[in-house]
């Protein structure tokens, strides 16, 4: 365990040194945020993350955002599926929230959801930048609601709020893009490494070729990595997206699909043992008699897993998936530290740790 605590408290003490070697990239200009580039001719999920400005519940931000299902709200912020609408959450904690996405004219919003009702003492500003927390502007939430004068608003109107969002794919790769707002003294460095996407990929998505010209309150489109799904594309649910992380339950709540690293990034689906929705039992999900939904045989250099192909009115869709496990011919590293056994772990784990001393002395 000393080998972990050496590489946590030098990995504290990198970023500590970032920290105070990169000065704050944000300005405090008024923003003007554009939408998000969405050319796509599908529908899909798309995420935001909400800042809540108060001390609430995910019951109260579900009914705000008018998210369907509780279980959606918890899947994509890797809540157990067991977590109470009671749940709390802090004044300025972050909630990630699941809404459908539409492409109009090159550029995506929240499709005809939130509806948000106006009540007393309310302005469009304040909805904008209080209420959603600054992932819409009051301009942007005037102009789909066609209102002529943004301070005449009356209680009882039903406003849409257009979120940010797309369904393009990135660099060739289905991703869940996720609009985020640069906080005050953020970096593009920072946020990539945050979300785990590449500092360029996030630059050339958001049209940034300058990183010093990030502005605070701007909402930045993070395209995270999704996880490939064998889901064809005439299923009610295609494309069938989970973020890195995150869980999905589709099928009219019979199946549970999840998004981890392992298996290269492949969605595992199996039965969610939950009561259906819409259906009075969940159909069978099984590719042969002896293969169920989610179940994997693997040989030599393959594994089969029983995937998750969609569902139609009356059936659940599966398909046999292969996947080729052997290691590609990848160039072996200098000093071998990536073929890493059990019991050299904590070898791994020193060498990890000097090659981060090192960087860090360069810093200096
Ligand atoms: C939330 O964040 C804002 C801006 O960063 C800050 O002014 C406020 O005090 C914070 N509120 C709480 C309860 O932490
Ligand atoms: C799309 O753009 C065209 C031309 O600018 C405009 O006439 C049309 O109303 C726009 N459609 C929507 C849905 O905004
Ligand atoms: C947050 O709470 C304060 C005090 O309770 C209230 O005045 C304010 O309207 C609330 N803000 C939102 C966005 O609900
Ligand atoms: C996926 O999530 C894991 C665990 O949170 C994280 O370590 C990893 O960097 C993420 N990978 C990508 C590509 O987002
Ligand atoms: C149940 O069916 C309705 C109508 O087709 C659909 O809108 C709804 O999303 C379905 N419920 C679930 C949990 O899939
Ligand atoms: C992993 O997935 C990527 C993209 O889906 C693919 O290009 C690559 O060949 C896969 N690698 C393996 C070892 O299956
Ligand atoms: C096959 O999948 C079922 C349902 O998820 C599970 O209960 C069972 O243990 C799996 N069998 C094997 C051999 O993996
Ligand atoms: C599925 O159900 C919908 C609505 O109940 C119906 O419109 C559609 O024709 C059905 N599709 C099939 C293939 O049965």
């Amino acid at each position: 365990m000393g080998f972990l605590q050496l590489l946590s408290s030098s990995l504290s003490l990198l970023s500590f040194l970032l920290l105070i070697l990169s000065p704050p990239t944000t300005t405090t200009a008024q923003p003007q945020p554009p939408l998000f580039k969405c050319t796509s001719k599908l529908t899909c999920q798309s995420l935001v993350g909400y800042v809540s400005p108060n001390a609430t519940t995910l019951a109260h931000i579900q009914s705000l955002f008018q998210v369907p299902t509780l279980l959606s709200l918890l899947g994509v912020n890797s809540l157990p599926p067991t977590t109470p609408p009671t749940h709390p959450v802090l004044a300025n904690q972050t909630v990630t929230i699941p809404f459908p996405c539409r492409c109009i004219n090159g550029s995506g919003v929240s499709d005809n959801v939130p509806k948000y009702v106006v009540v007393k003492d309310d302005g469009l500003y304040h909805i904008a930048s209080q209420v959603f927390s600054g992932l819409v502007t009051y301009p942007q939430i005037q102009a789909v609601n066609n209102i002529p004068d943004a301070n005449l608003i009356v209680i009882g109107d039903k406003l849409w709020v257009p979120l940010p969002c797309s369904c393009d794919d990135v660099e060739g790769r289905e991703v869940v893009h996720y609009g985020h707002v640069v906080a005050d003294g953020s970096s593009v460095e920072g946020i990539a490494a945050q979300f785990g996407v590449a500092p360029a990929t996030v630059m050339s998505v958001n049209g940034i070729t300058d990183p010093k010209k990030l502005i605070a309150g701007q909402v930045l489109d993070v395209p995270l990595t999704a996880c490939s799904s064998s889901v064809k594309s005439n299923s009610p649910d295609y494309p069938l997206l989970a973020a890195n992380g995150t869980y999905v339950y589709t099928a009219n709540n019979c199946v549970k699909c999840s998004c981890d690293p392992s298996n290269n990034f492949t969605l595992q689906c199996q039965p969610s043992e939950m009561k259906p929705a819409n259906w009075s039992s969940c159909p069978s999900s099984q590719c042969s008699s002896s293969s169920l939904l989610g179940n994997s045989t693997s040989s030599r250099c393959s594994r089969s897993t029983c995937a998750y192909a969609g569902y139609t009115n009356n059936s659940i869709l599966t398909t046999l998936a292969v996947q080729n496990t052997c290691p590609a011919a990848a160039p072996p590293s200098k000093n071998g530290a990536w073929k890493i056994q059990e019991r050299d772990w904590s070898r791994s784990l020193l060498l990890l740790t000097i090659q981060l001393l090192m960087m860090v002395h360069r810093f200096l």
